[in-house]
């Protein structure tokens, strides 16, 4: 997913869009680029290069004043990683200057079937859609020459368009890919995620999917693709600049690891109304009368999907069943009469979940969307949203939106159970349970000896298993070591084989059934030369485990085990000196398939 930030008012336009690109970093950061109105020259001046966002902060240190711009953060999909394919594009005269977050799909087609005879600098999508609008405009006005483009696109898109013969309007369009407008008193300002609009800002408006608005400095009009006018539907914006700053925290996802308790407790505030649910009973009729639950999920929110299955199951006895998204997309397995559909997201703008939503809405199903952005795409074309209330979790590596996701979980499977336990106070445990072991951990201490091979292996079985596969994650995609989650019992036969000298193996210990054979298979790996790690909850520990957790309800275990995981995943990013907020290769939301 790539960042836009794009703006025009009465302040100084470089400034909103190279604060708003640094809090959108973390959606992609391959390179940056920005465009903004050079009034000496008349023309829009384009500053762009591979990199990161301060790299272009100090290339545009000299730029004159210009009320009117618009930047981009680029996650490469099309193209190398390089300044020719970097954003902002312009056309061919280079009258029109765009940028884009999407895909194209029908780009190919499109530049052969209308663009042959054009030249085109980049190997981007992007060009292809500045260089139809430069071409339709030789015979239709600007609005509808951006119309006629976007009615030809297949694929996805939000994108802000500039044109130089008219310096005082920014259009901009969405179709899949999020896009939000801000309003305040200096100006407007349209962007990728609504962190953007902060400070900026008073009010939002969510562009619906085939809409398209002018923006000016002192009115802003809303159309549909047959550029019939609609009404905006502003809200006020209710973050703040706590929201997305580090605070006393070296990395965004070490703040977001502390916030996990007040997360829990912000859940059971925002679903609770005393002792009575808020969830729409509506949404809990639908499930029951359903005759089977598919989860489908992508990365941690699939992990999170798995714990979500056993505390289903076990507290209502409905079949769950969890899968990839990207495979279920396009390899739909059979499916029971009555199926309900629950997709688990904390962006809700997953291109793979999207796929899913598709196919299951051209089916009549029906869809939850369980997510941390109310406003996204996939909270917007479910049947049915509930919200993380996680608040804007900027580090790349998800961790205070899985235990919010198991959280609302939870409350979802206590609502479809007898009720036989007290969830808000099981809850209330686990977020004490957490604070109590951030107050007094020694992860980094650990990690320091443990973690000096190229791989490493975390074993559990059962809820315990489940959180190894999101340990696993966790460590690969911040400091880059090869290393499985595995079912404990299930290493013996083959991957053993992986075992020598000083393997770091990873045991997780919080079910009392199979406390004893974990411990087995921890002797047999031992035994074969691996350096160990065993986290327990207190209730089950041996006096030299090295991290004791305080106990939680069975079903909750996954809350206070994941939390040693995502530090020895931050501590070894840490060690090793990487970007722990924004690991290479990756972005905070997959917006392609
Ligand atoms: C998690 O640490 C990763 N960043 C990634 O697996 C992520 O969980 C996945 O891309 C799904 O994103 P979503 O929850 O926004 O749909």
């Amino acid at each position: 997913m790539c960042g836009i930030v794009g703006f025009i008012g009465n302040k100084n336009a470089k400034e909103v869009i190279l604060n708003g690109l640094s809090r959108l970093e973390y959606r992609g950061y391959d390179s940056a680029g920005l465009s903004l109105f050079n009034s000496r020259y008349r023309v829009f001046d384009v500053f762009k290069d591979e990199g990161r966002v301060q790299k272009l902060i100090d290339s545009t240190k000299e730029s004159q004043f210009s009320n009117i711009g618009i930047g981009h953060t680029r996650w490469a999909t099309h193209g190398k990683v390089n300044k020719e394919n970097s954003h902002p594009h312009y056309s061919q005269t280079r009258r029109f200057i765009i940028v884009h977050n999407g895909v194209i799909e029908n780009y190919q087609q499109l530049k052969d079937q209308y663009l042959k005879n054009s030249s085109f600098v980049s190997e981007t999508d992007t060009e292809v859609i500045a260089q139809l609008i430069e071409t339709f405009s030789q015979t239709l006005n600007v609005e509808t020459a951006i119309t006629t483009t976007l009615k030809l696109l297949h694929g996805s898109y939000a994108l802000l368009i500039l044109d130089s013969n008219d310096p005082e309007k920014i259009y901009a369009a969405k179709y899949k890919s999020p896009l939000i407008i801000g309003k305040g008193d200096a100006g407007i300002t349209i962007a990728s995620d609504l962190m953007a609009l902060v400070g900026y800002s008073t009010d939002y408006h969510a562009l619906d999917d085939k809409t398209f608005i002018v923006a000016r400095p002192d009115n802003i009009r809303l159309f549909n693709l047959n550029n019939e006018s609609l009404d905006f539907h502003f809200k006020p914006i209710e973050l703040d600049d706590s929201d997305t700053t580090k605070g006393e925290y070296a990395h965004f996802m070490m703040k977001e690891v502390h916030e996990q308790p007040s997360v829990v407790r912000r859940i059971l505030t925002n679903y609770f109304d005393k002792d009575a649910s808020l969830i729409k009973p509506e949404i809990i009729d639908q499930i029951k009368s359903s005759d089977r639950i598919f989860i489908l999920a992508a990365g941690t929110s699939m992990h999170a999907g798995l714990i979500g299955k056993q505390m289903i199951e076990k507290m209502s006895s409905i079949p769950v069943e969890v899968h990839i998204a990207s495979e279920f997309a396009y390899h739909q397995p059979l499916l029971s009469k009555k199926p309900f559909f629950i997709l688990v997201t904390q962006s809700g703008e997953t291109a793979d979940l999207r796929a899913c939503l598709v196919n299951i809405k051209d089916q009549n199903y029906p869809i939850l969307t369980i997510t941390n952005v109310p406003t996204s795409t996939l909270a917007r074309e479910a049947s049915y949203a509930l919200e993380l209330f996680a608040g804007p979790e900027i580090a790349v590596a998800s961790t205070k939106a899985y235990v919010a996701q198991v959280t609302v979980l939870s409350l979802l499977a206590y609502e479809l159970s007898s009720k036989n336990i007290d969830i808000k106070k099981e809850l209330s445990i686990a977020a004490t349970s957490i604070e109590n072991f951030l107050a007094s951990e020694n992860i980094r201490e650990h990690v320091r000896n443990l973690l000096t091979r190229r791989n490493c292996f975390f074993i559990g079985r059962g809820l315990d298993y489940f959180v190894g596969l999101e340990a696993a994650l966790k460590l690969k995609e911040i400091s880059y070591i090869q290393t499985e989650g595995f079912a404990a019992g299930e290493l013996k036969h083959g991957t053993i084989a992986l075992i020598e000298d000083k393997t770091p193996v990873i045991a997780i210990i919080s079910d009392p059934k199979i406390n004893g054979n974990t411990r087995s298979n921890l002797k047999e790996v031992q035994a074969r030369g691996a350096s160990t790690l065993i986290i327990s909850t207190r209730d089950l520990a041996y006096p030299d485990d090295d991290v004791i957790l305080d106990p939680v309800h069975p079903l909750l275990t996954p809350l206070i085990t994941v939390v040693p995981t995502q530090l020895i995943a931050y501590y070894a990013a840490l060690e090793r000196s990487y970007d722990i907020d924004k690991p290479r290769n990756l972005a905070k939301s997959v917006t392609v398939e």
